[in-house]
């Protein structure tokens, strides 16, 4: 993966959306206009890690589905937070979390044959929740790539959310105008939720 940082971007989701090139991430040190899920906008703050990179839909695990690709990269970039020491948990379905604050989330968009990932890191903020340290920006996408690279298999990942889903019980999460509680989903192997007979996917 090349890793090309820019002082400014206005969203590095947009630009690589229009860029669709494969085995690129581009790094924004500032965003004038951060897109967020759910046709939100994402704030940046103080310091933080914004970023977003491009695979070919085939580089992803075969039982990966395409709807589950938030908690997929979601997940293998919160281990990364937790080798560095940080209690990071992935809030069903693309929140970065530490304990009861929101430091993170992940989008994920497909176009073509390709799947754009973007993912932003609070590191210090006096408004919004954040780790409340600087990393080593280049360092932590390094590894998350190469772990990326060798997780060959969705079940591999799964085995290990679905031993940690029961920290979103507190949580809800939002479908359309509602709020769903999450305590009462169950969680199905293809990361998707069930509630009252409905399949809810992240990629909604
Ligand atoms: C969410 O929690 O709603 C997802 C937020 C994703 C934000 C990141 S920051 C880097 C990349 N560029 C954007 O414009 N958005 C994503």
């Amino acid at each position: 993966m090349d890793i090309v940082f820019f002082e400014t971007l206005e969203s590095t989701q947009t630009f690589l959306l229009e860029k669709l090139q494969e085995d690129l991430c581009v790094v924004a040190l500032k965003q004038t206009n951060g897109i967020g899920s759910r046709g939100n906008s994402w704030e940046g703050v103080e310091s933080g890690l914004y970023f977003s990179f491009c695979l070919h839909q085939k580089k992803l695990p075969n039982d990966l589905k395409l709807q589950s690709a938030s908690l997929f990269f979601g997940f293998l970039f919160k281990e990364v937070l937790n080798e560095k020491g940080f209690e990071i948990w992935l809030k069903w379905p693309n929140d970065l979390y530490l304990r009861d604050k929101k430091v993170g989330g992940v989008i994920v968009s497909c176009k073509q044959d390709k799947v754009v990932c973007g993912i932003g890191l609070n590191f210090k903020s006096s408004s919004f929740g954040s780790l409340g340290a600087e990393l080593h920006k280049k360092e932590i996408l390094e590894v998350f790539f190469k772990k990326i690279k060798n997780t060959s298999q969705w079940k591999q990942v799964f085995r290990k959310y679905k031993l940690e889903f029961c920290k979103n019980s507190d949580f809800s999460f939002h479908y359309q105008e509602q709020m769903i509680s999450l305590k009462d989903v169950k969680l199905l192997e293809d990361g998707s939720i069930c509630y009252s007979g409905k399949i809810f996917y992240s990629l909604r």
